[in-house]
């Protein structure tokens, strides 16, 4: 129980190191960085291009054609809760 307690005020004390972490370990900062393009967008230019969280949480989950350029993003294995927290960090780069 205590041990609960630690984790969850570890996790509030850190939200945006959490998120990069959850980044890293699904990969996506192979093809992603938050502040130059890589193969894919920076965050920093998604950031600046969505308000509404849906539309990026669409394209993590189901991937993403000819809106950055000519390379496709492939589907992404990621749940729908870690779609929605990947989106809300990147969203919040801006
Ligand atoms: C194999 C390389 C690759 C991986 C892995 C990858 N991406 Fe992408 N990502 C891309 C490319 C390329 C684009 C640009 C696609 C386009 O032009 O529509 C992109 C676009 C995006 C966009 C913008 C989508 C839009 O609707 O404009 C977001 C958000 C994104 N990626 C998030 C992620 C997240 C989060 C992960 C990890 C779960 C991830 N990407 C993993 C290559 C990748």
């Amino acid at each position: 129980m205590k041990y609960h307690i630690l984790l969850i005020l570890a996790c509030l004390a850190a939200p945006a190191m959490a998120d990069e972490s959850l980044a890293k370990a699904k990969n996506c900062m192979v093809c992603h960085a938050t502040d130059k393009k890589v193969m894919g967008p920076a965050f920093k230019d998604v950031a600046a291009k969505y308000d509404d969280a849906s539309t990026v949480v669409a394209s993590i989950k189901n991937g993403s054609k000819g809106k950055w350029g000519a390379i496709p993003m492939p589907p992404n294995k990621v749940s729908d809760e870690e779609a929605q927290k990947l989106a809300q960090w990147i969203l919040s780069l801006k």
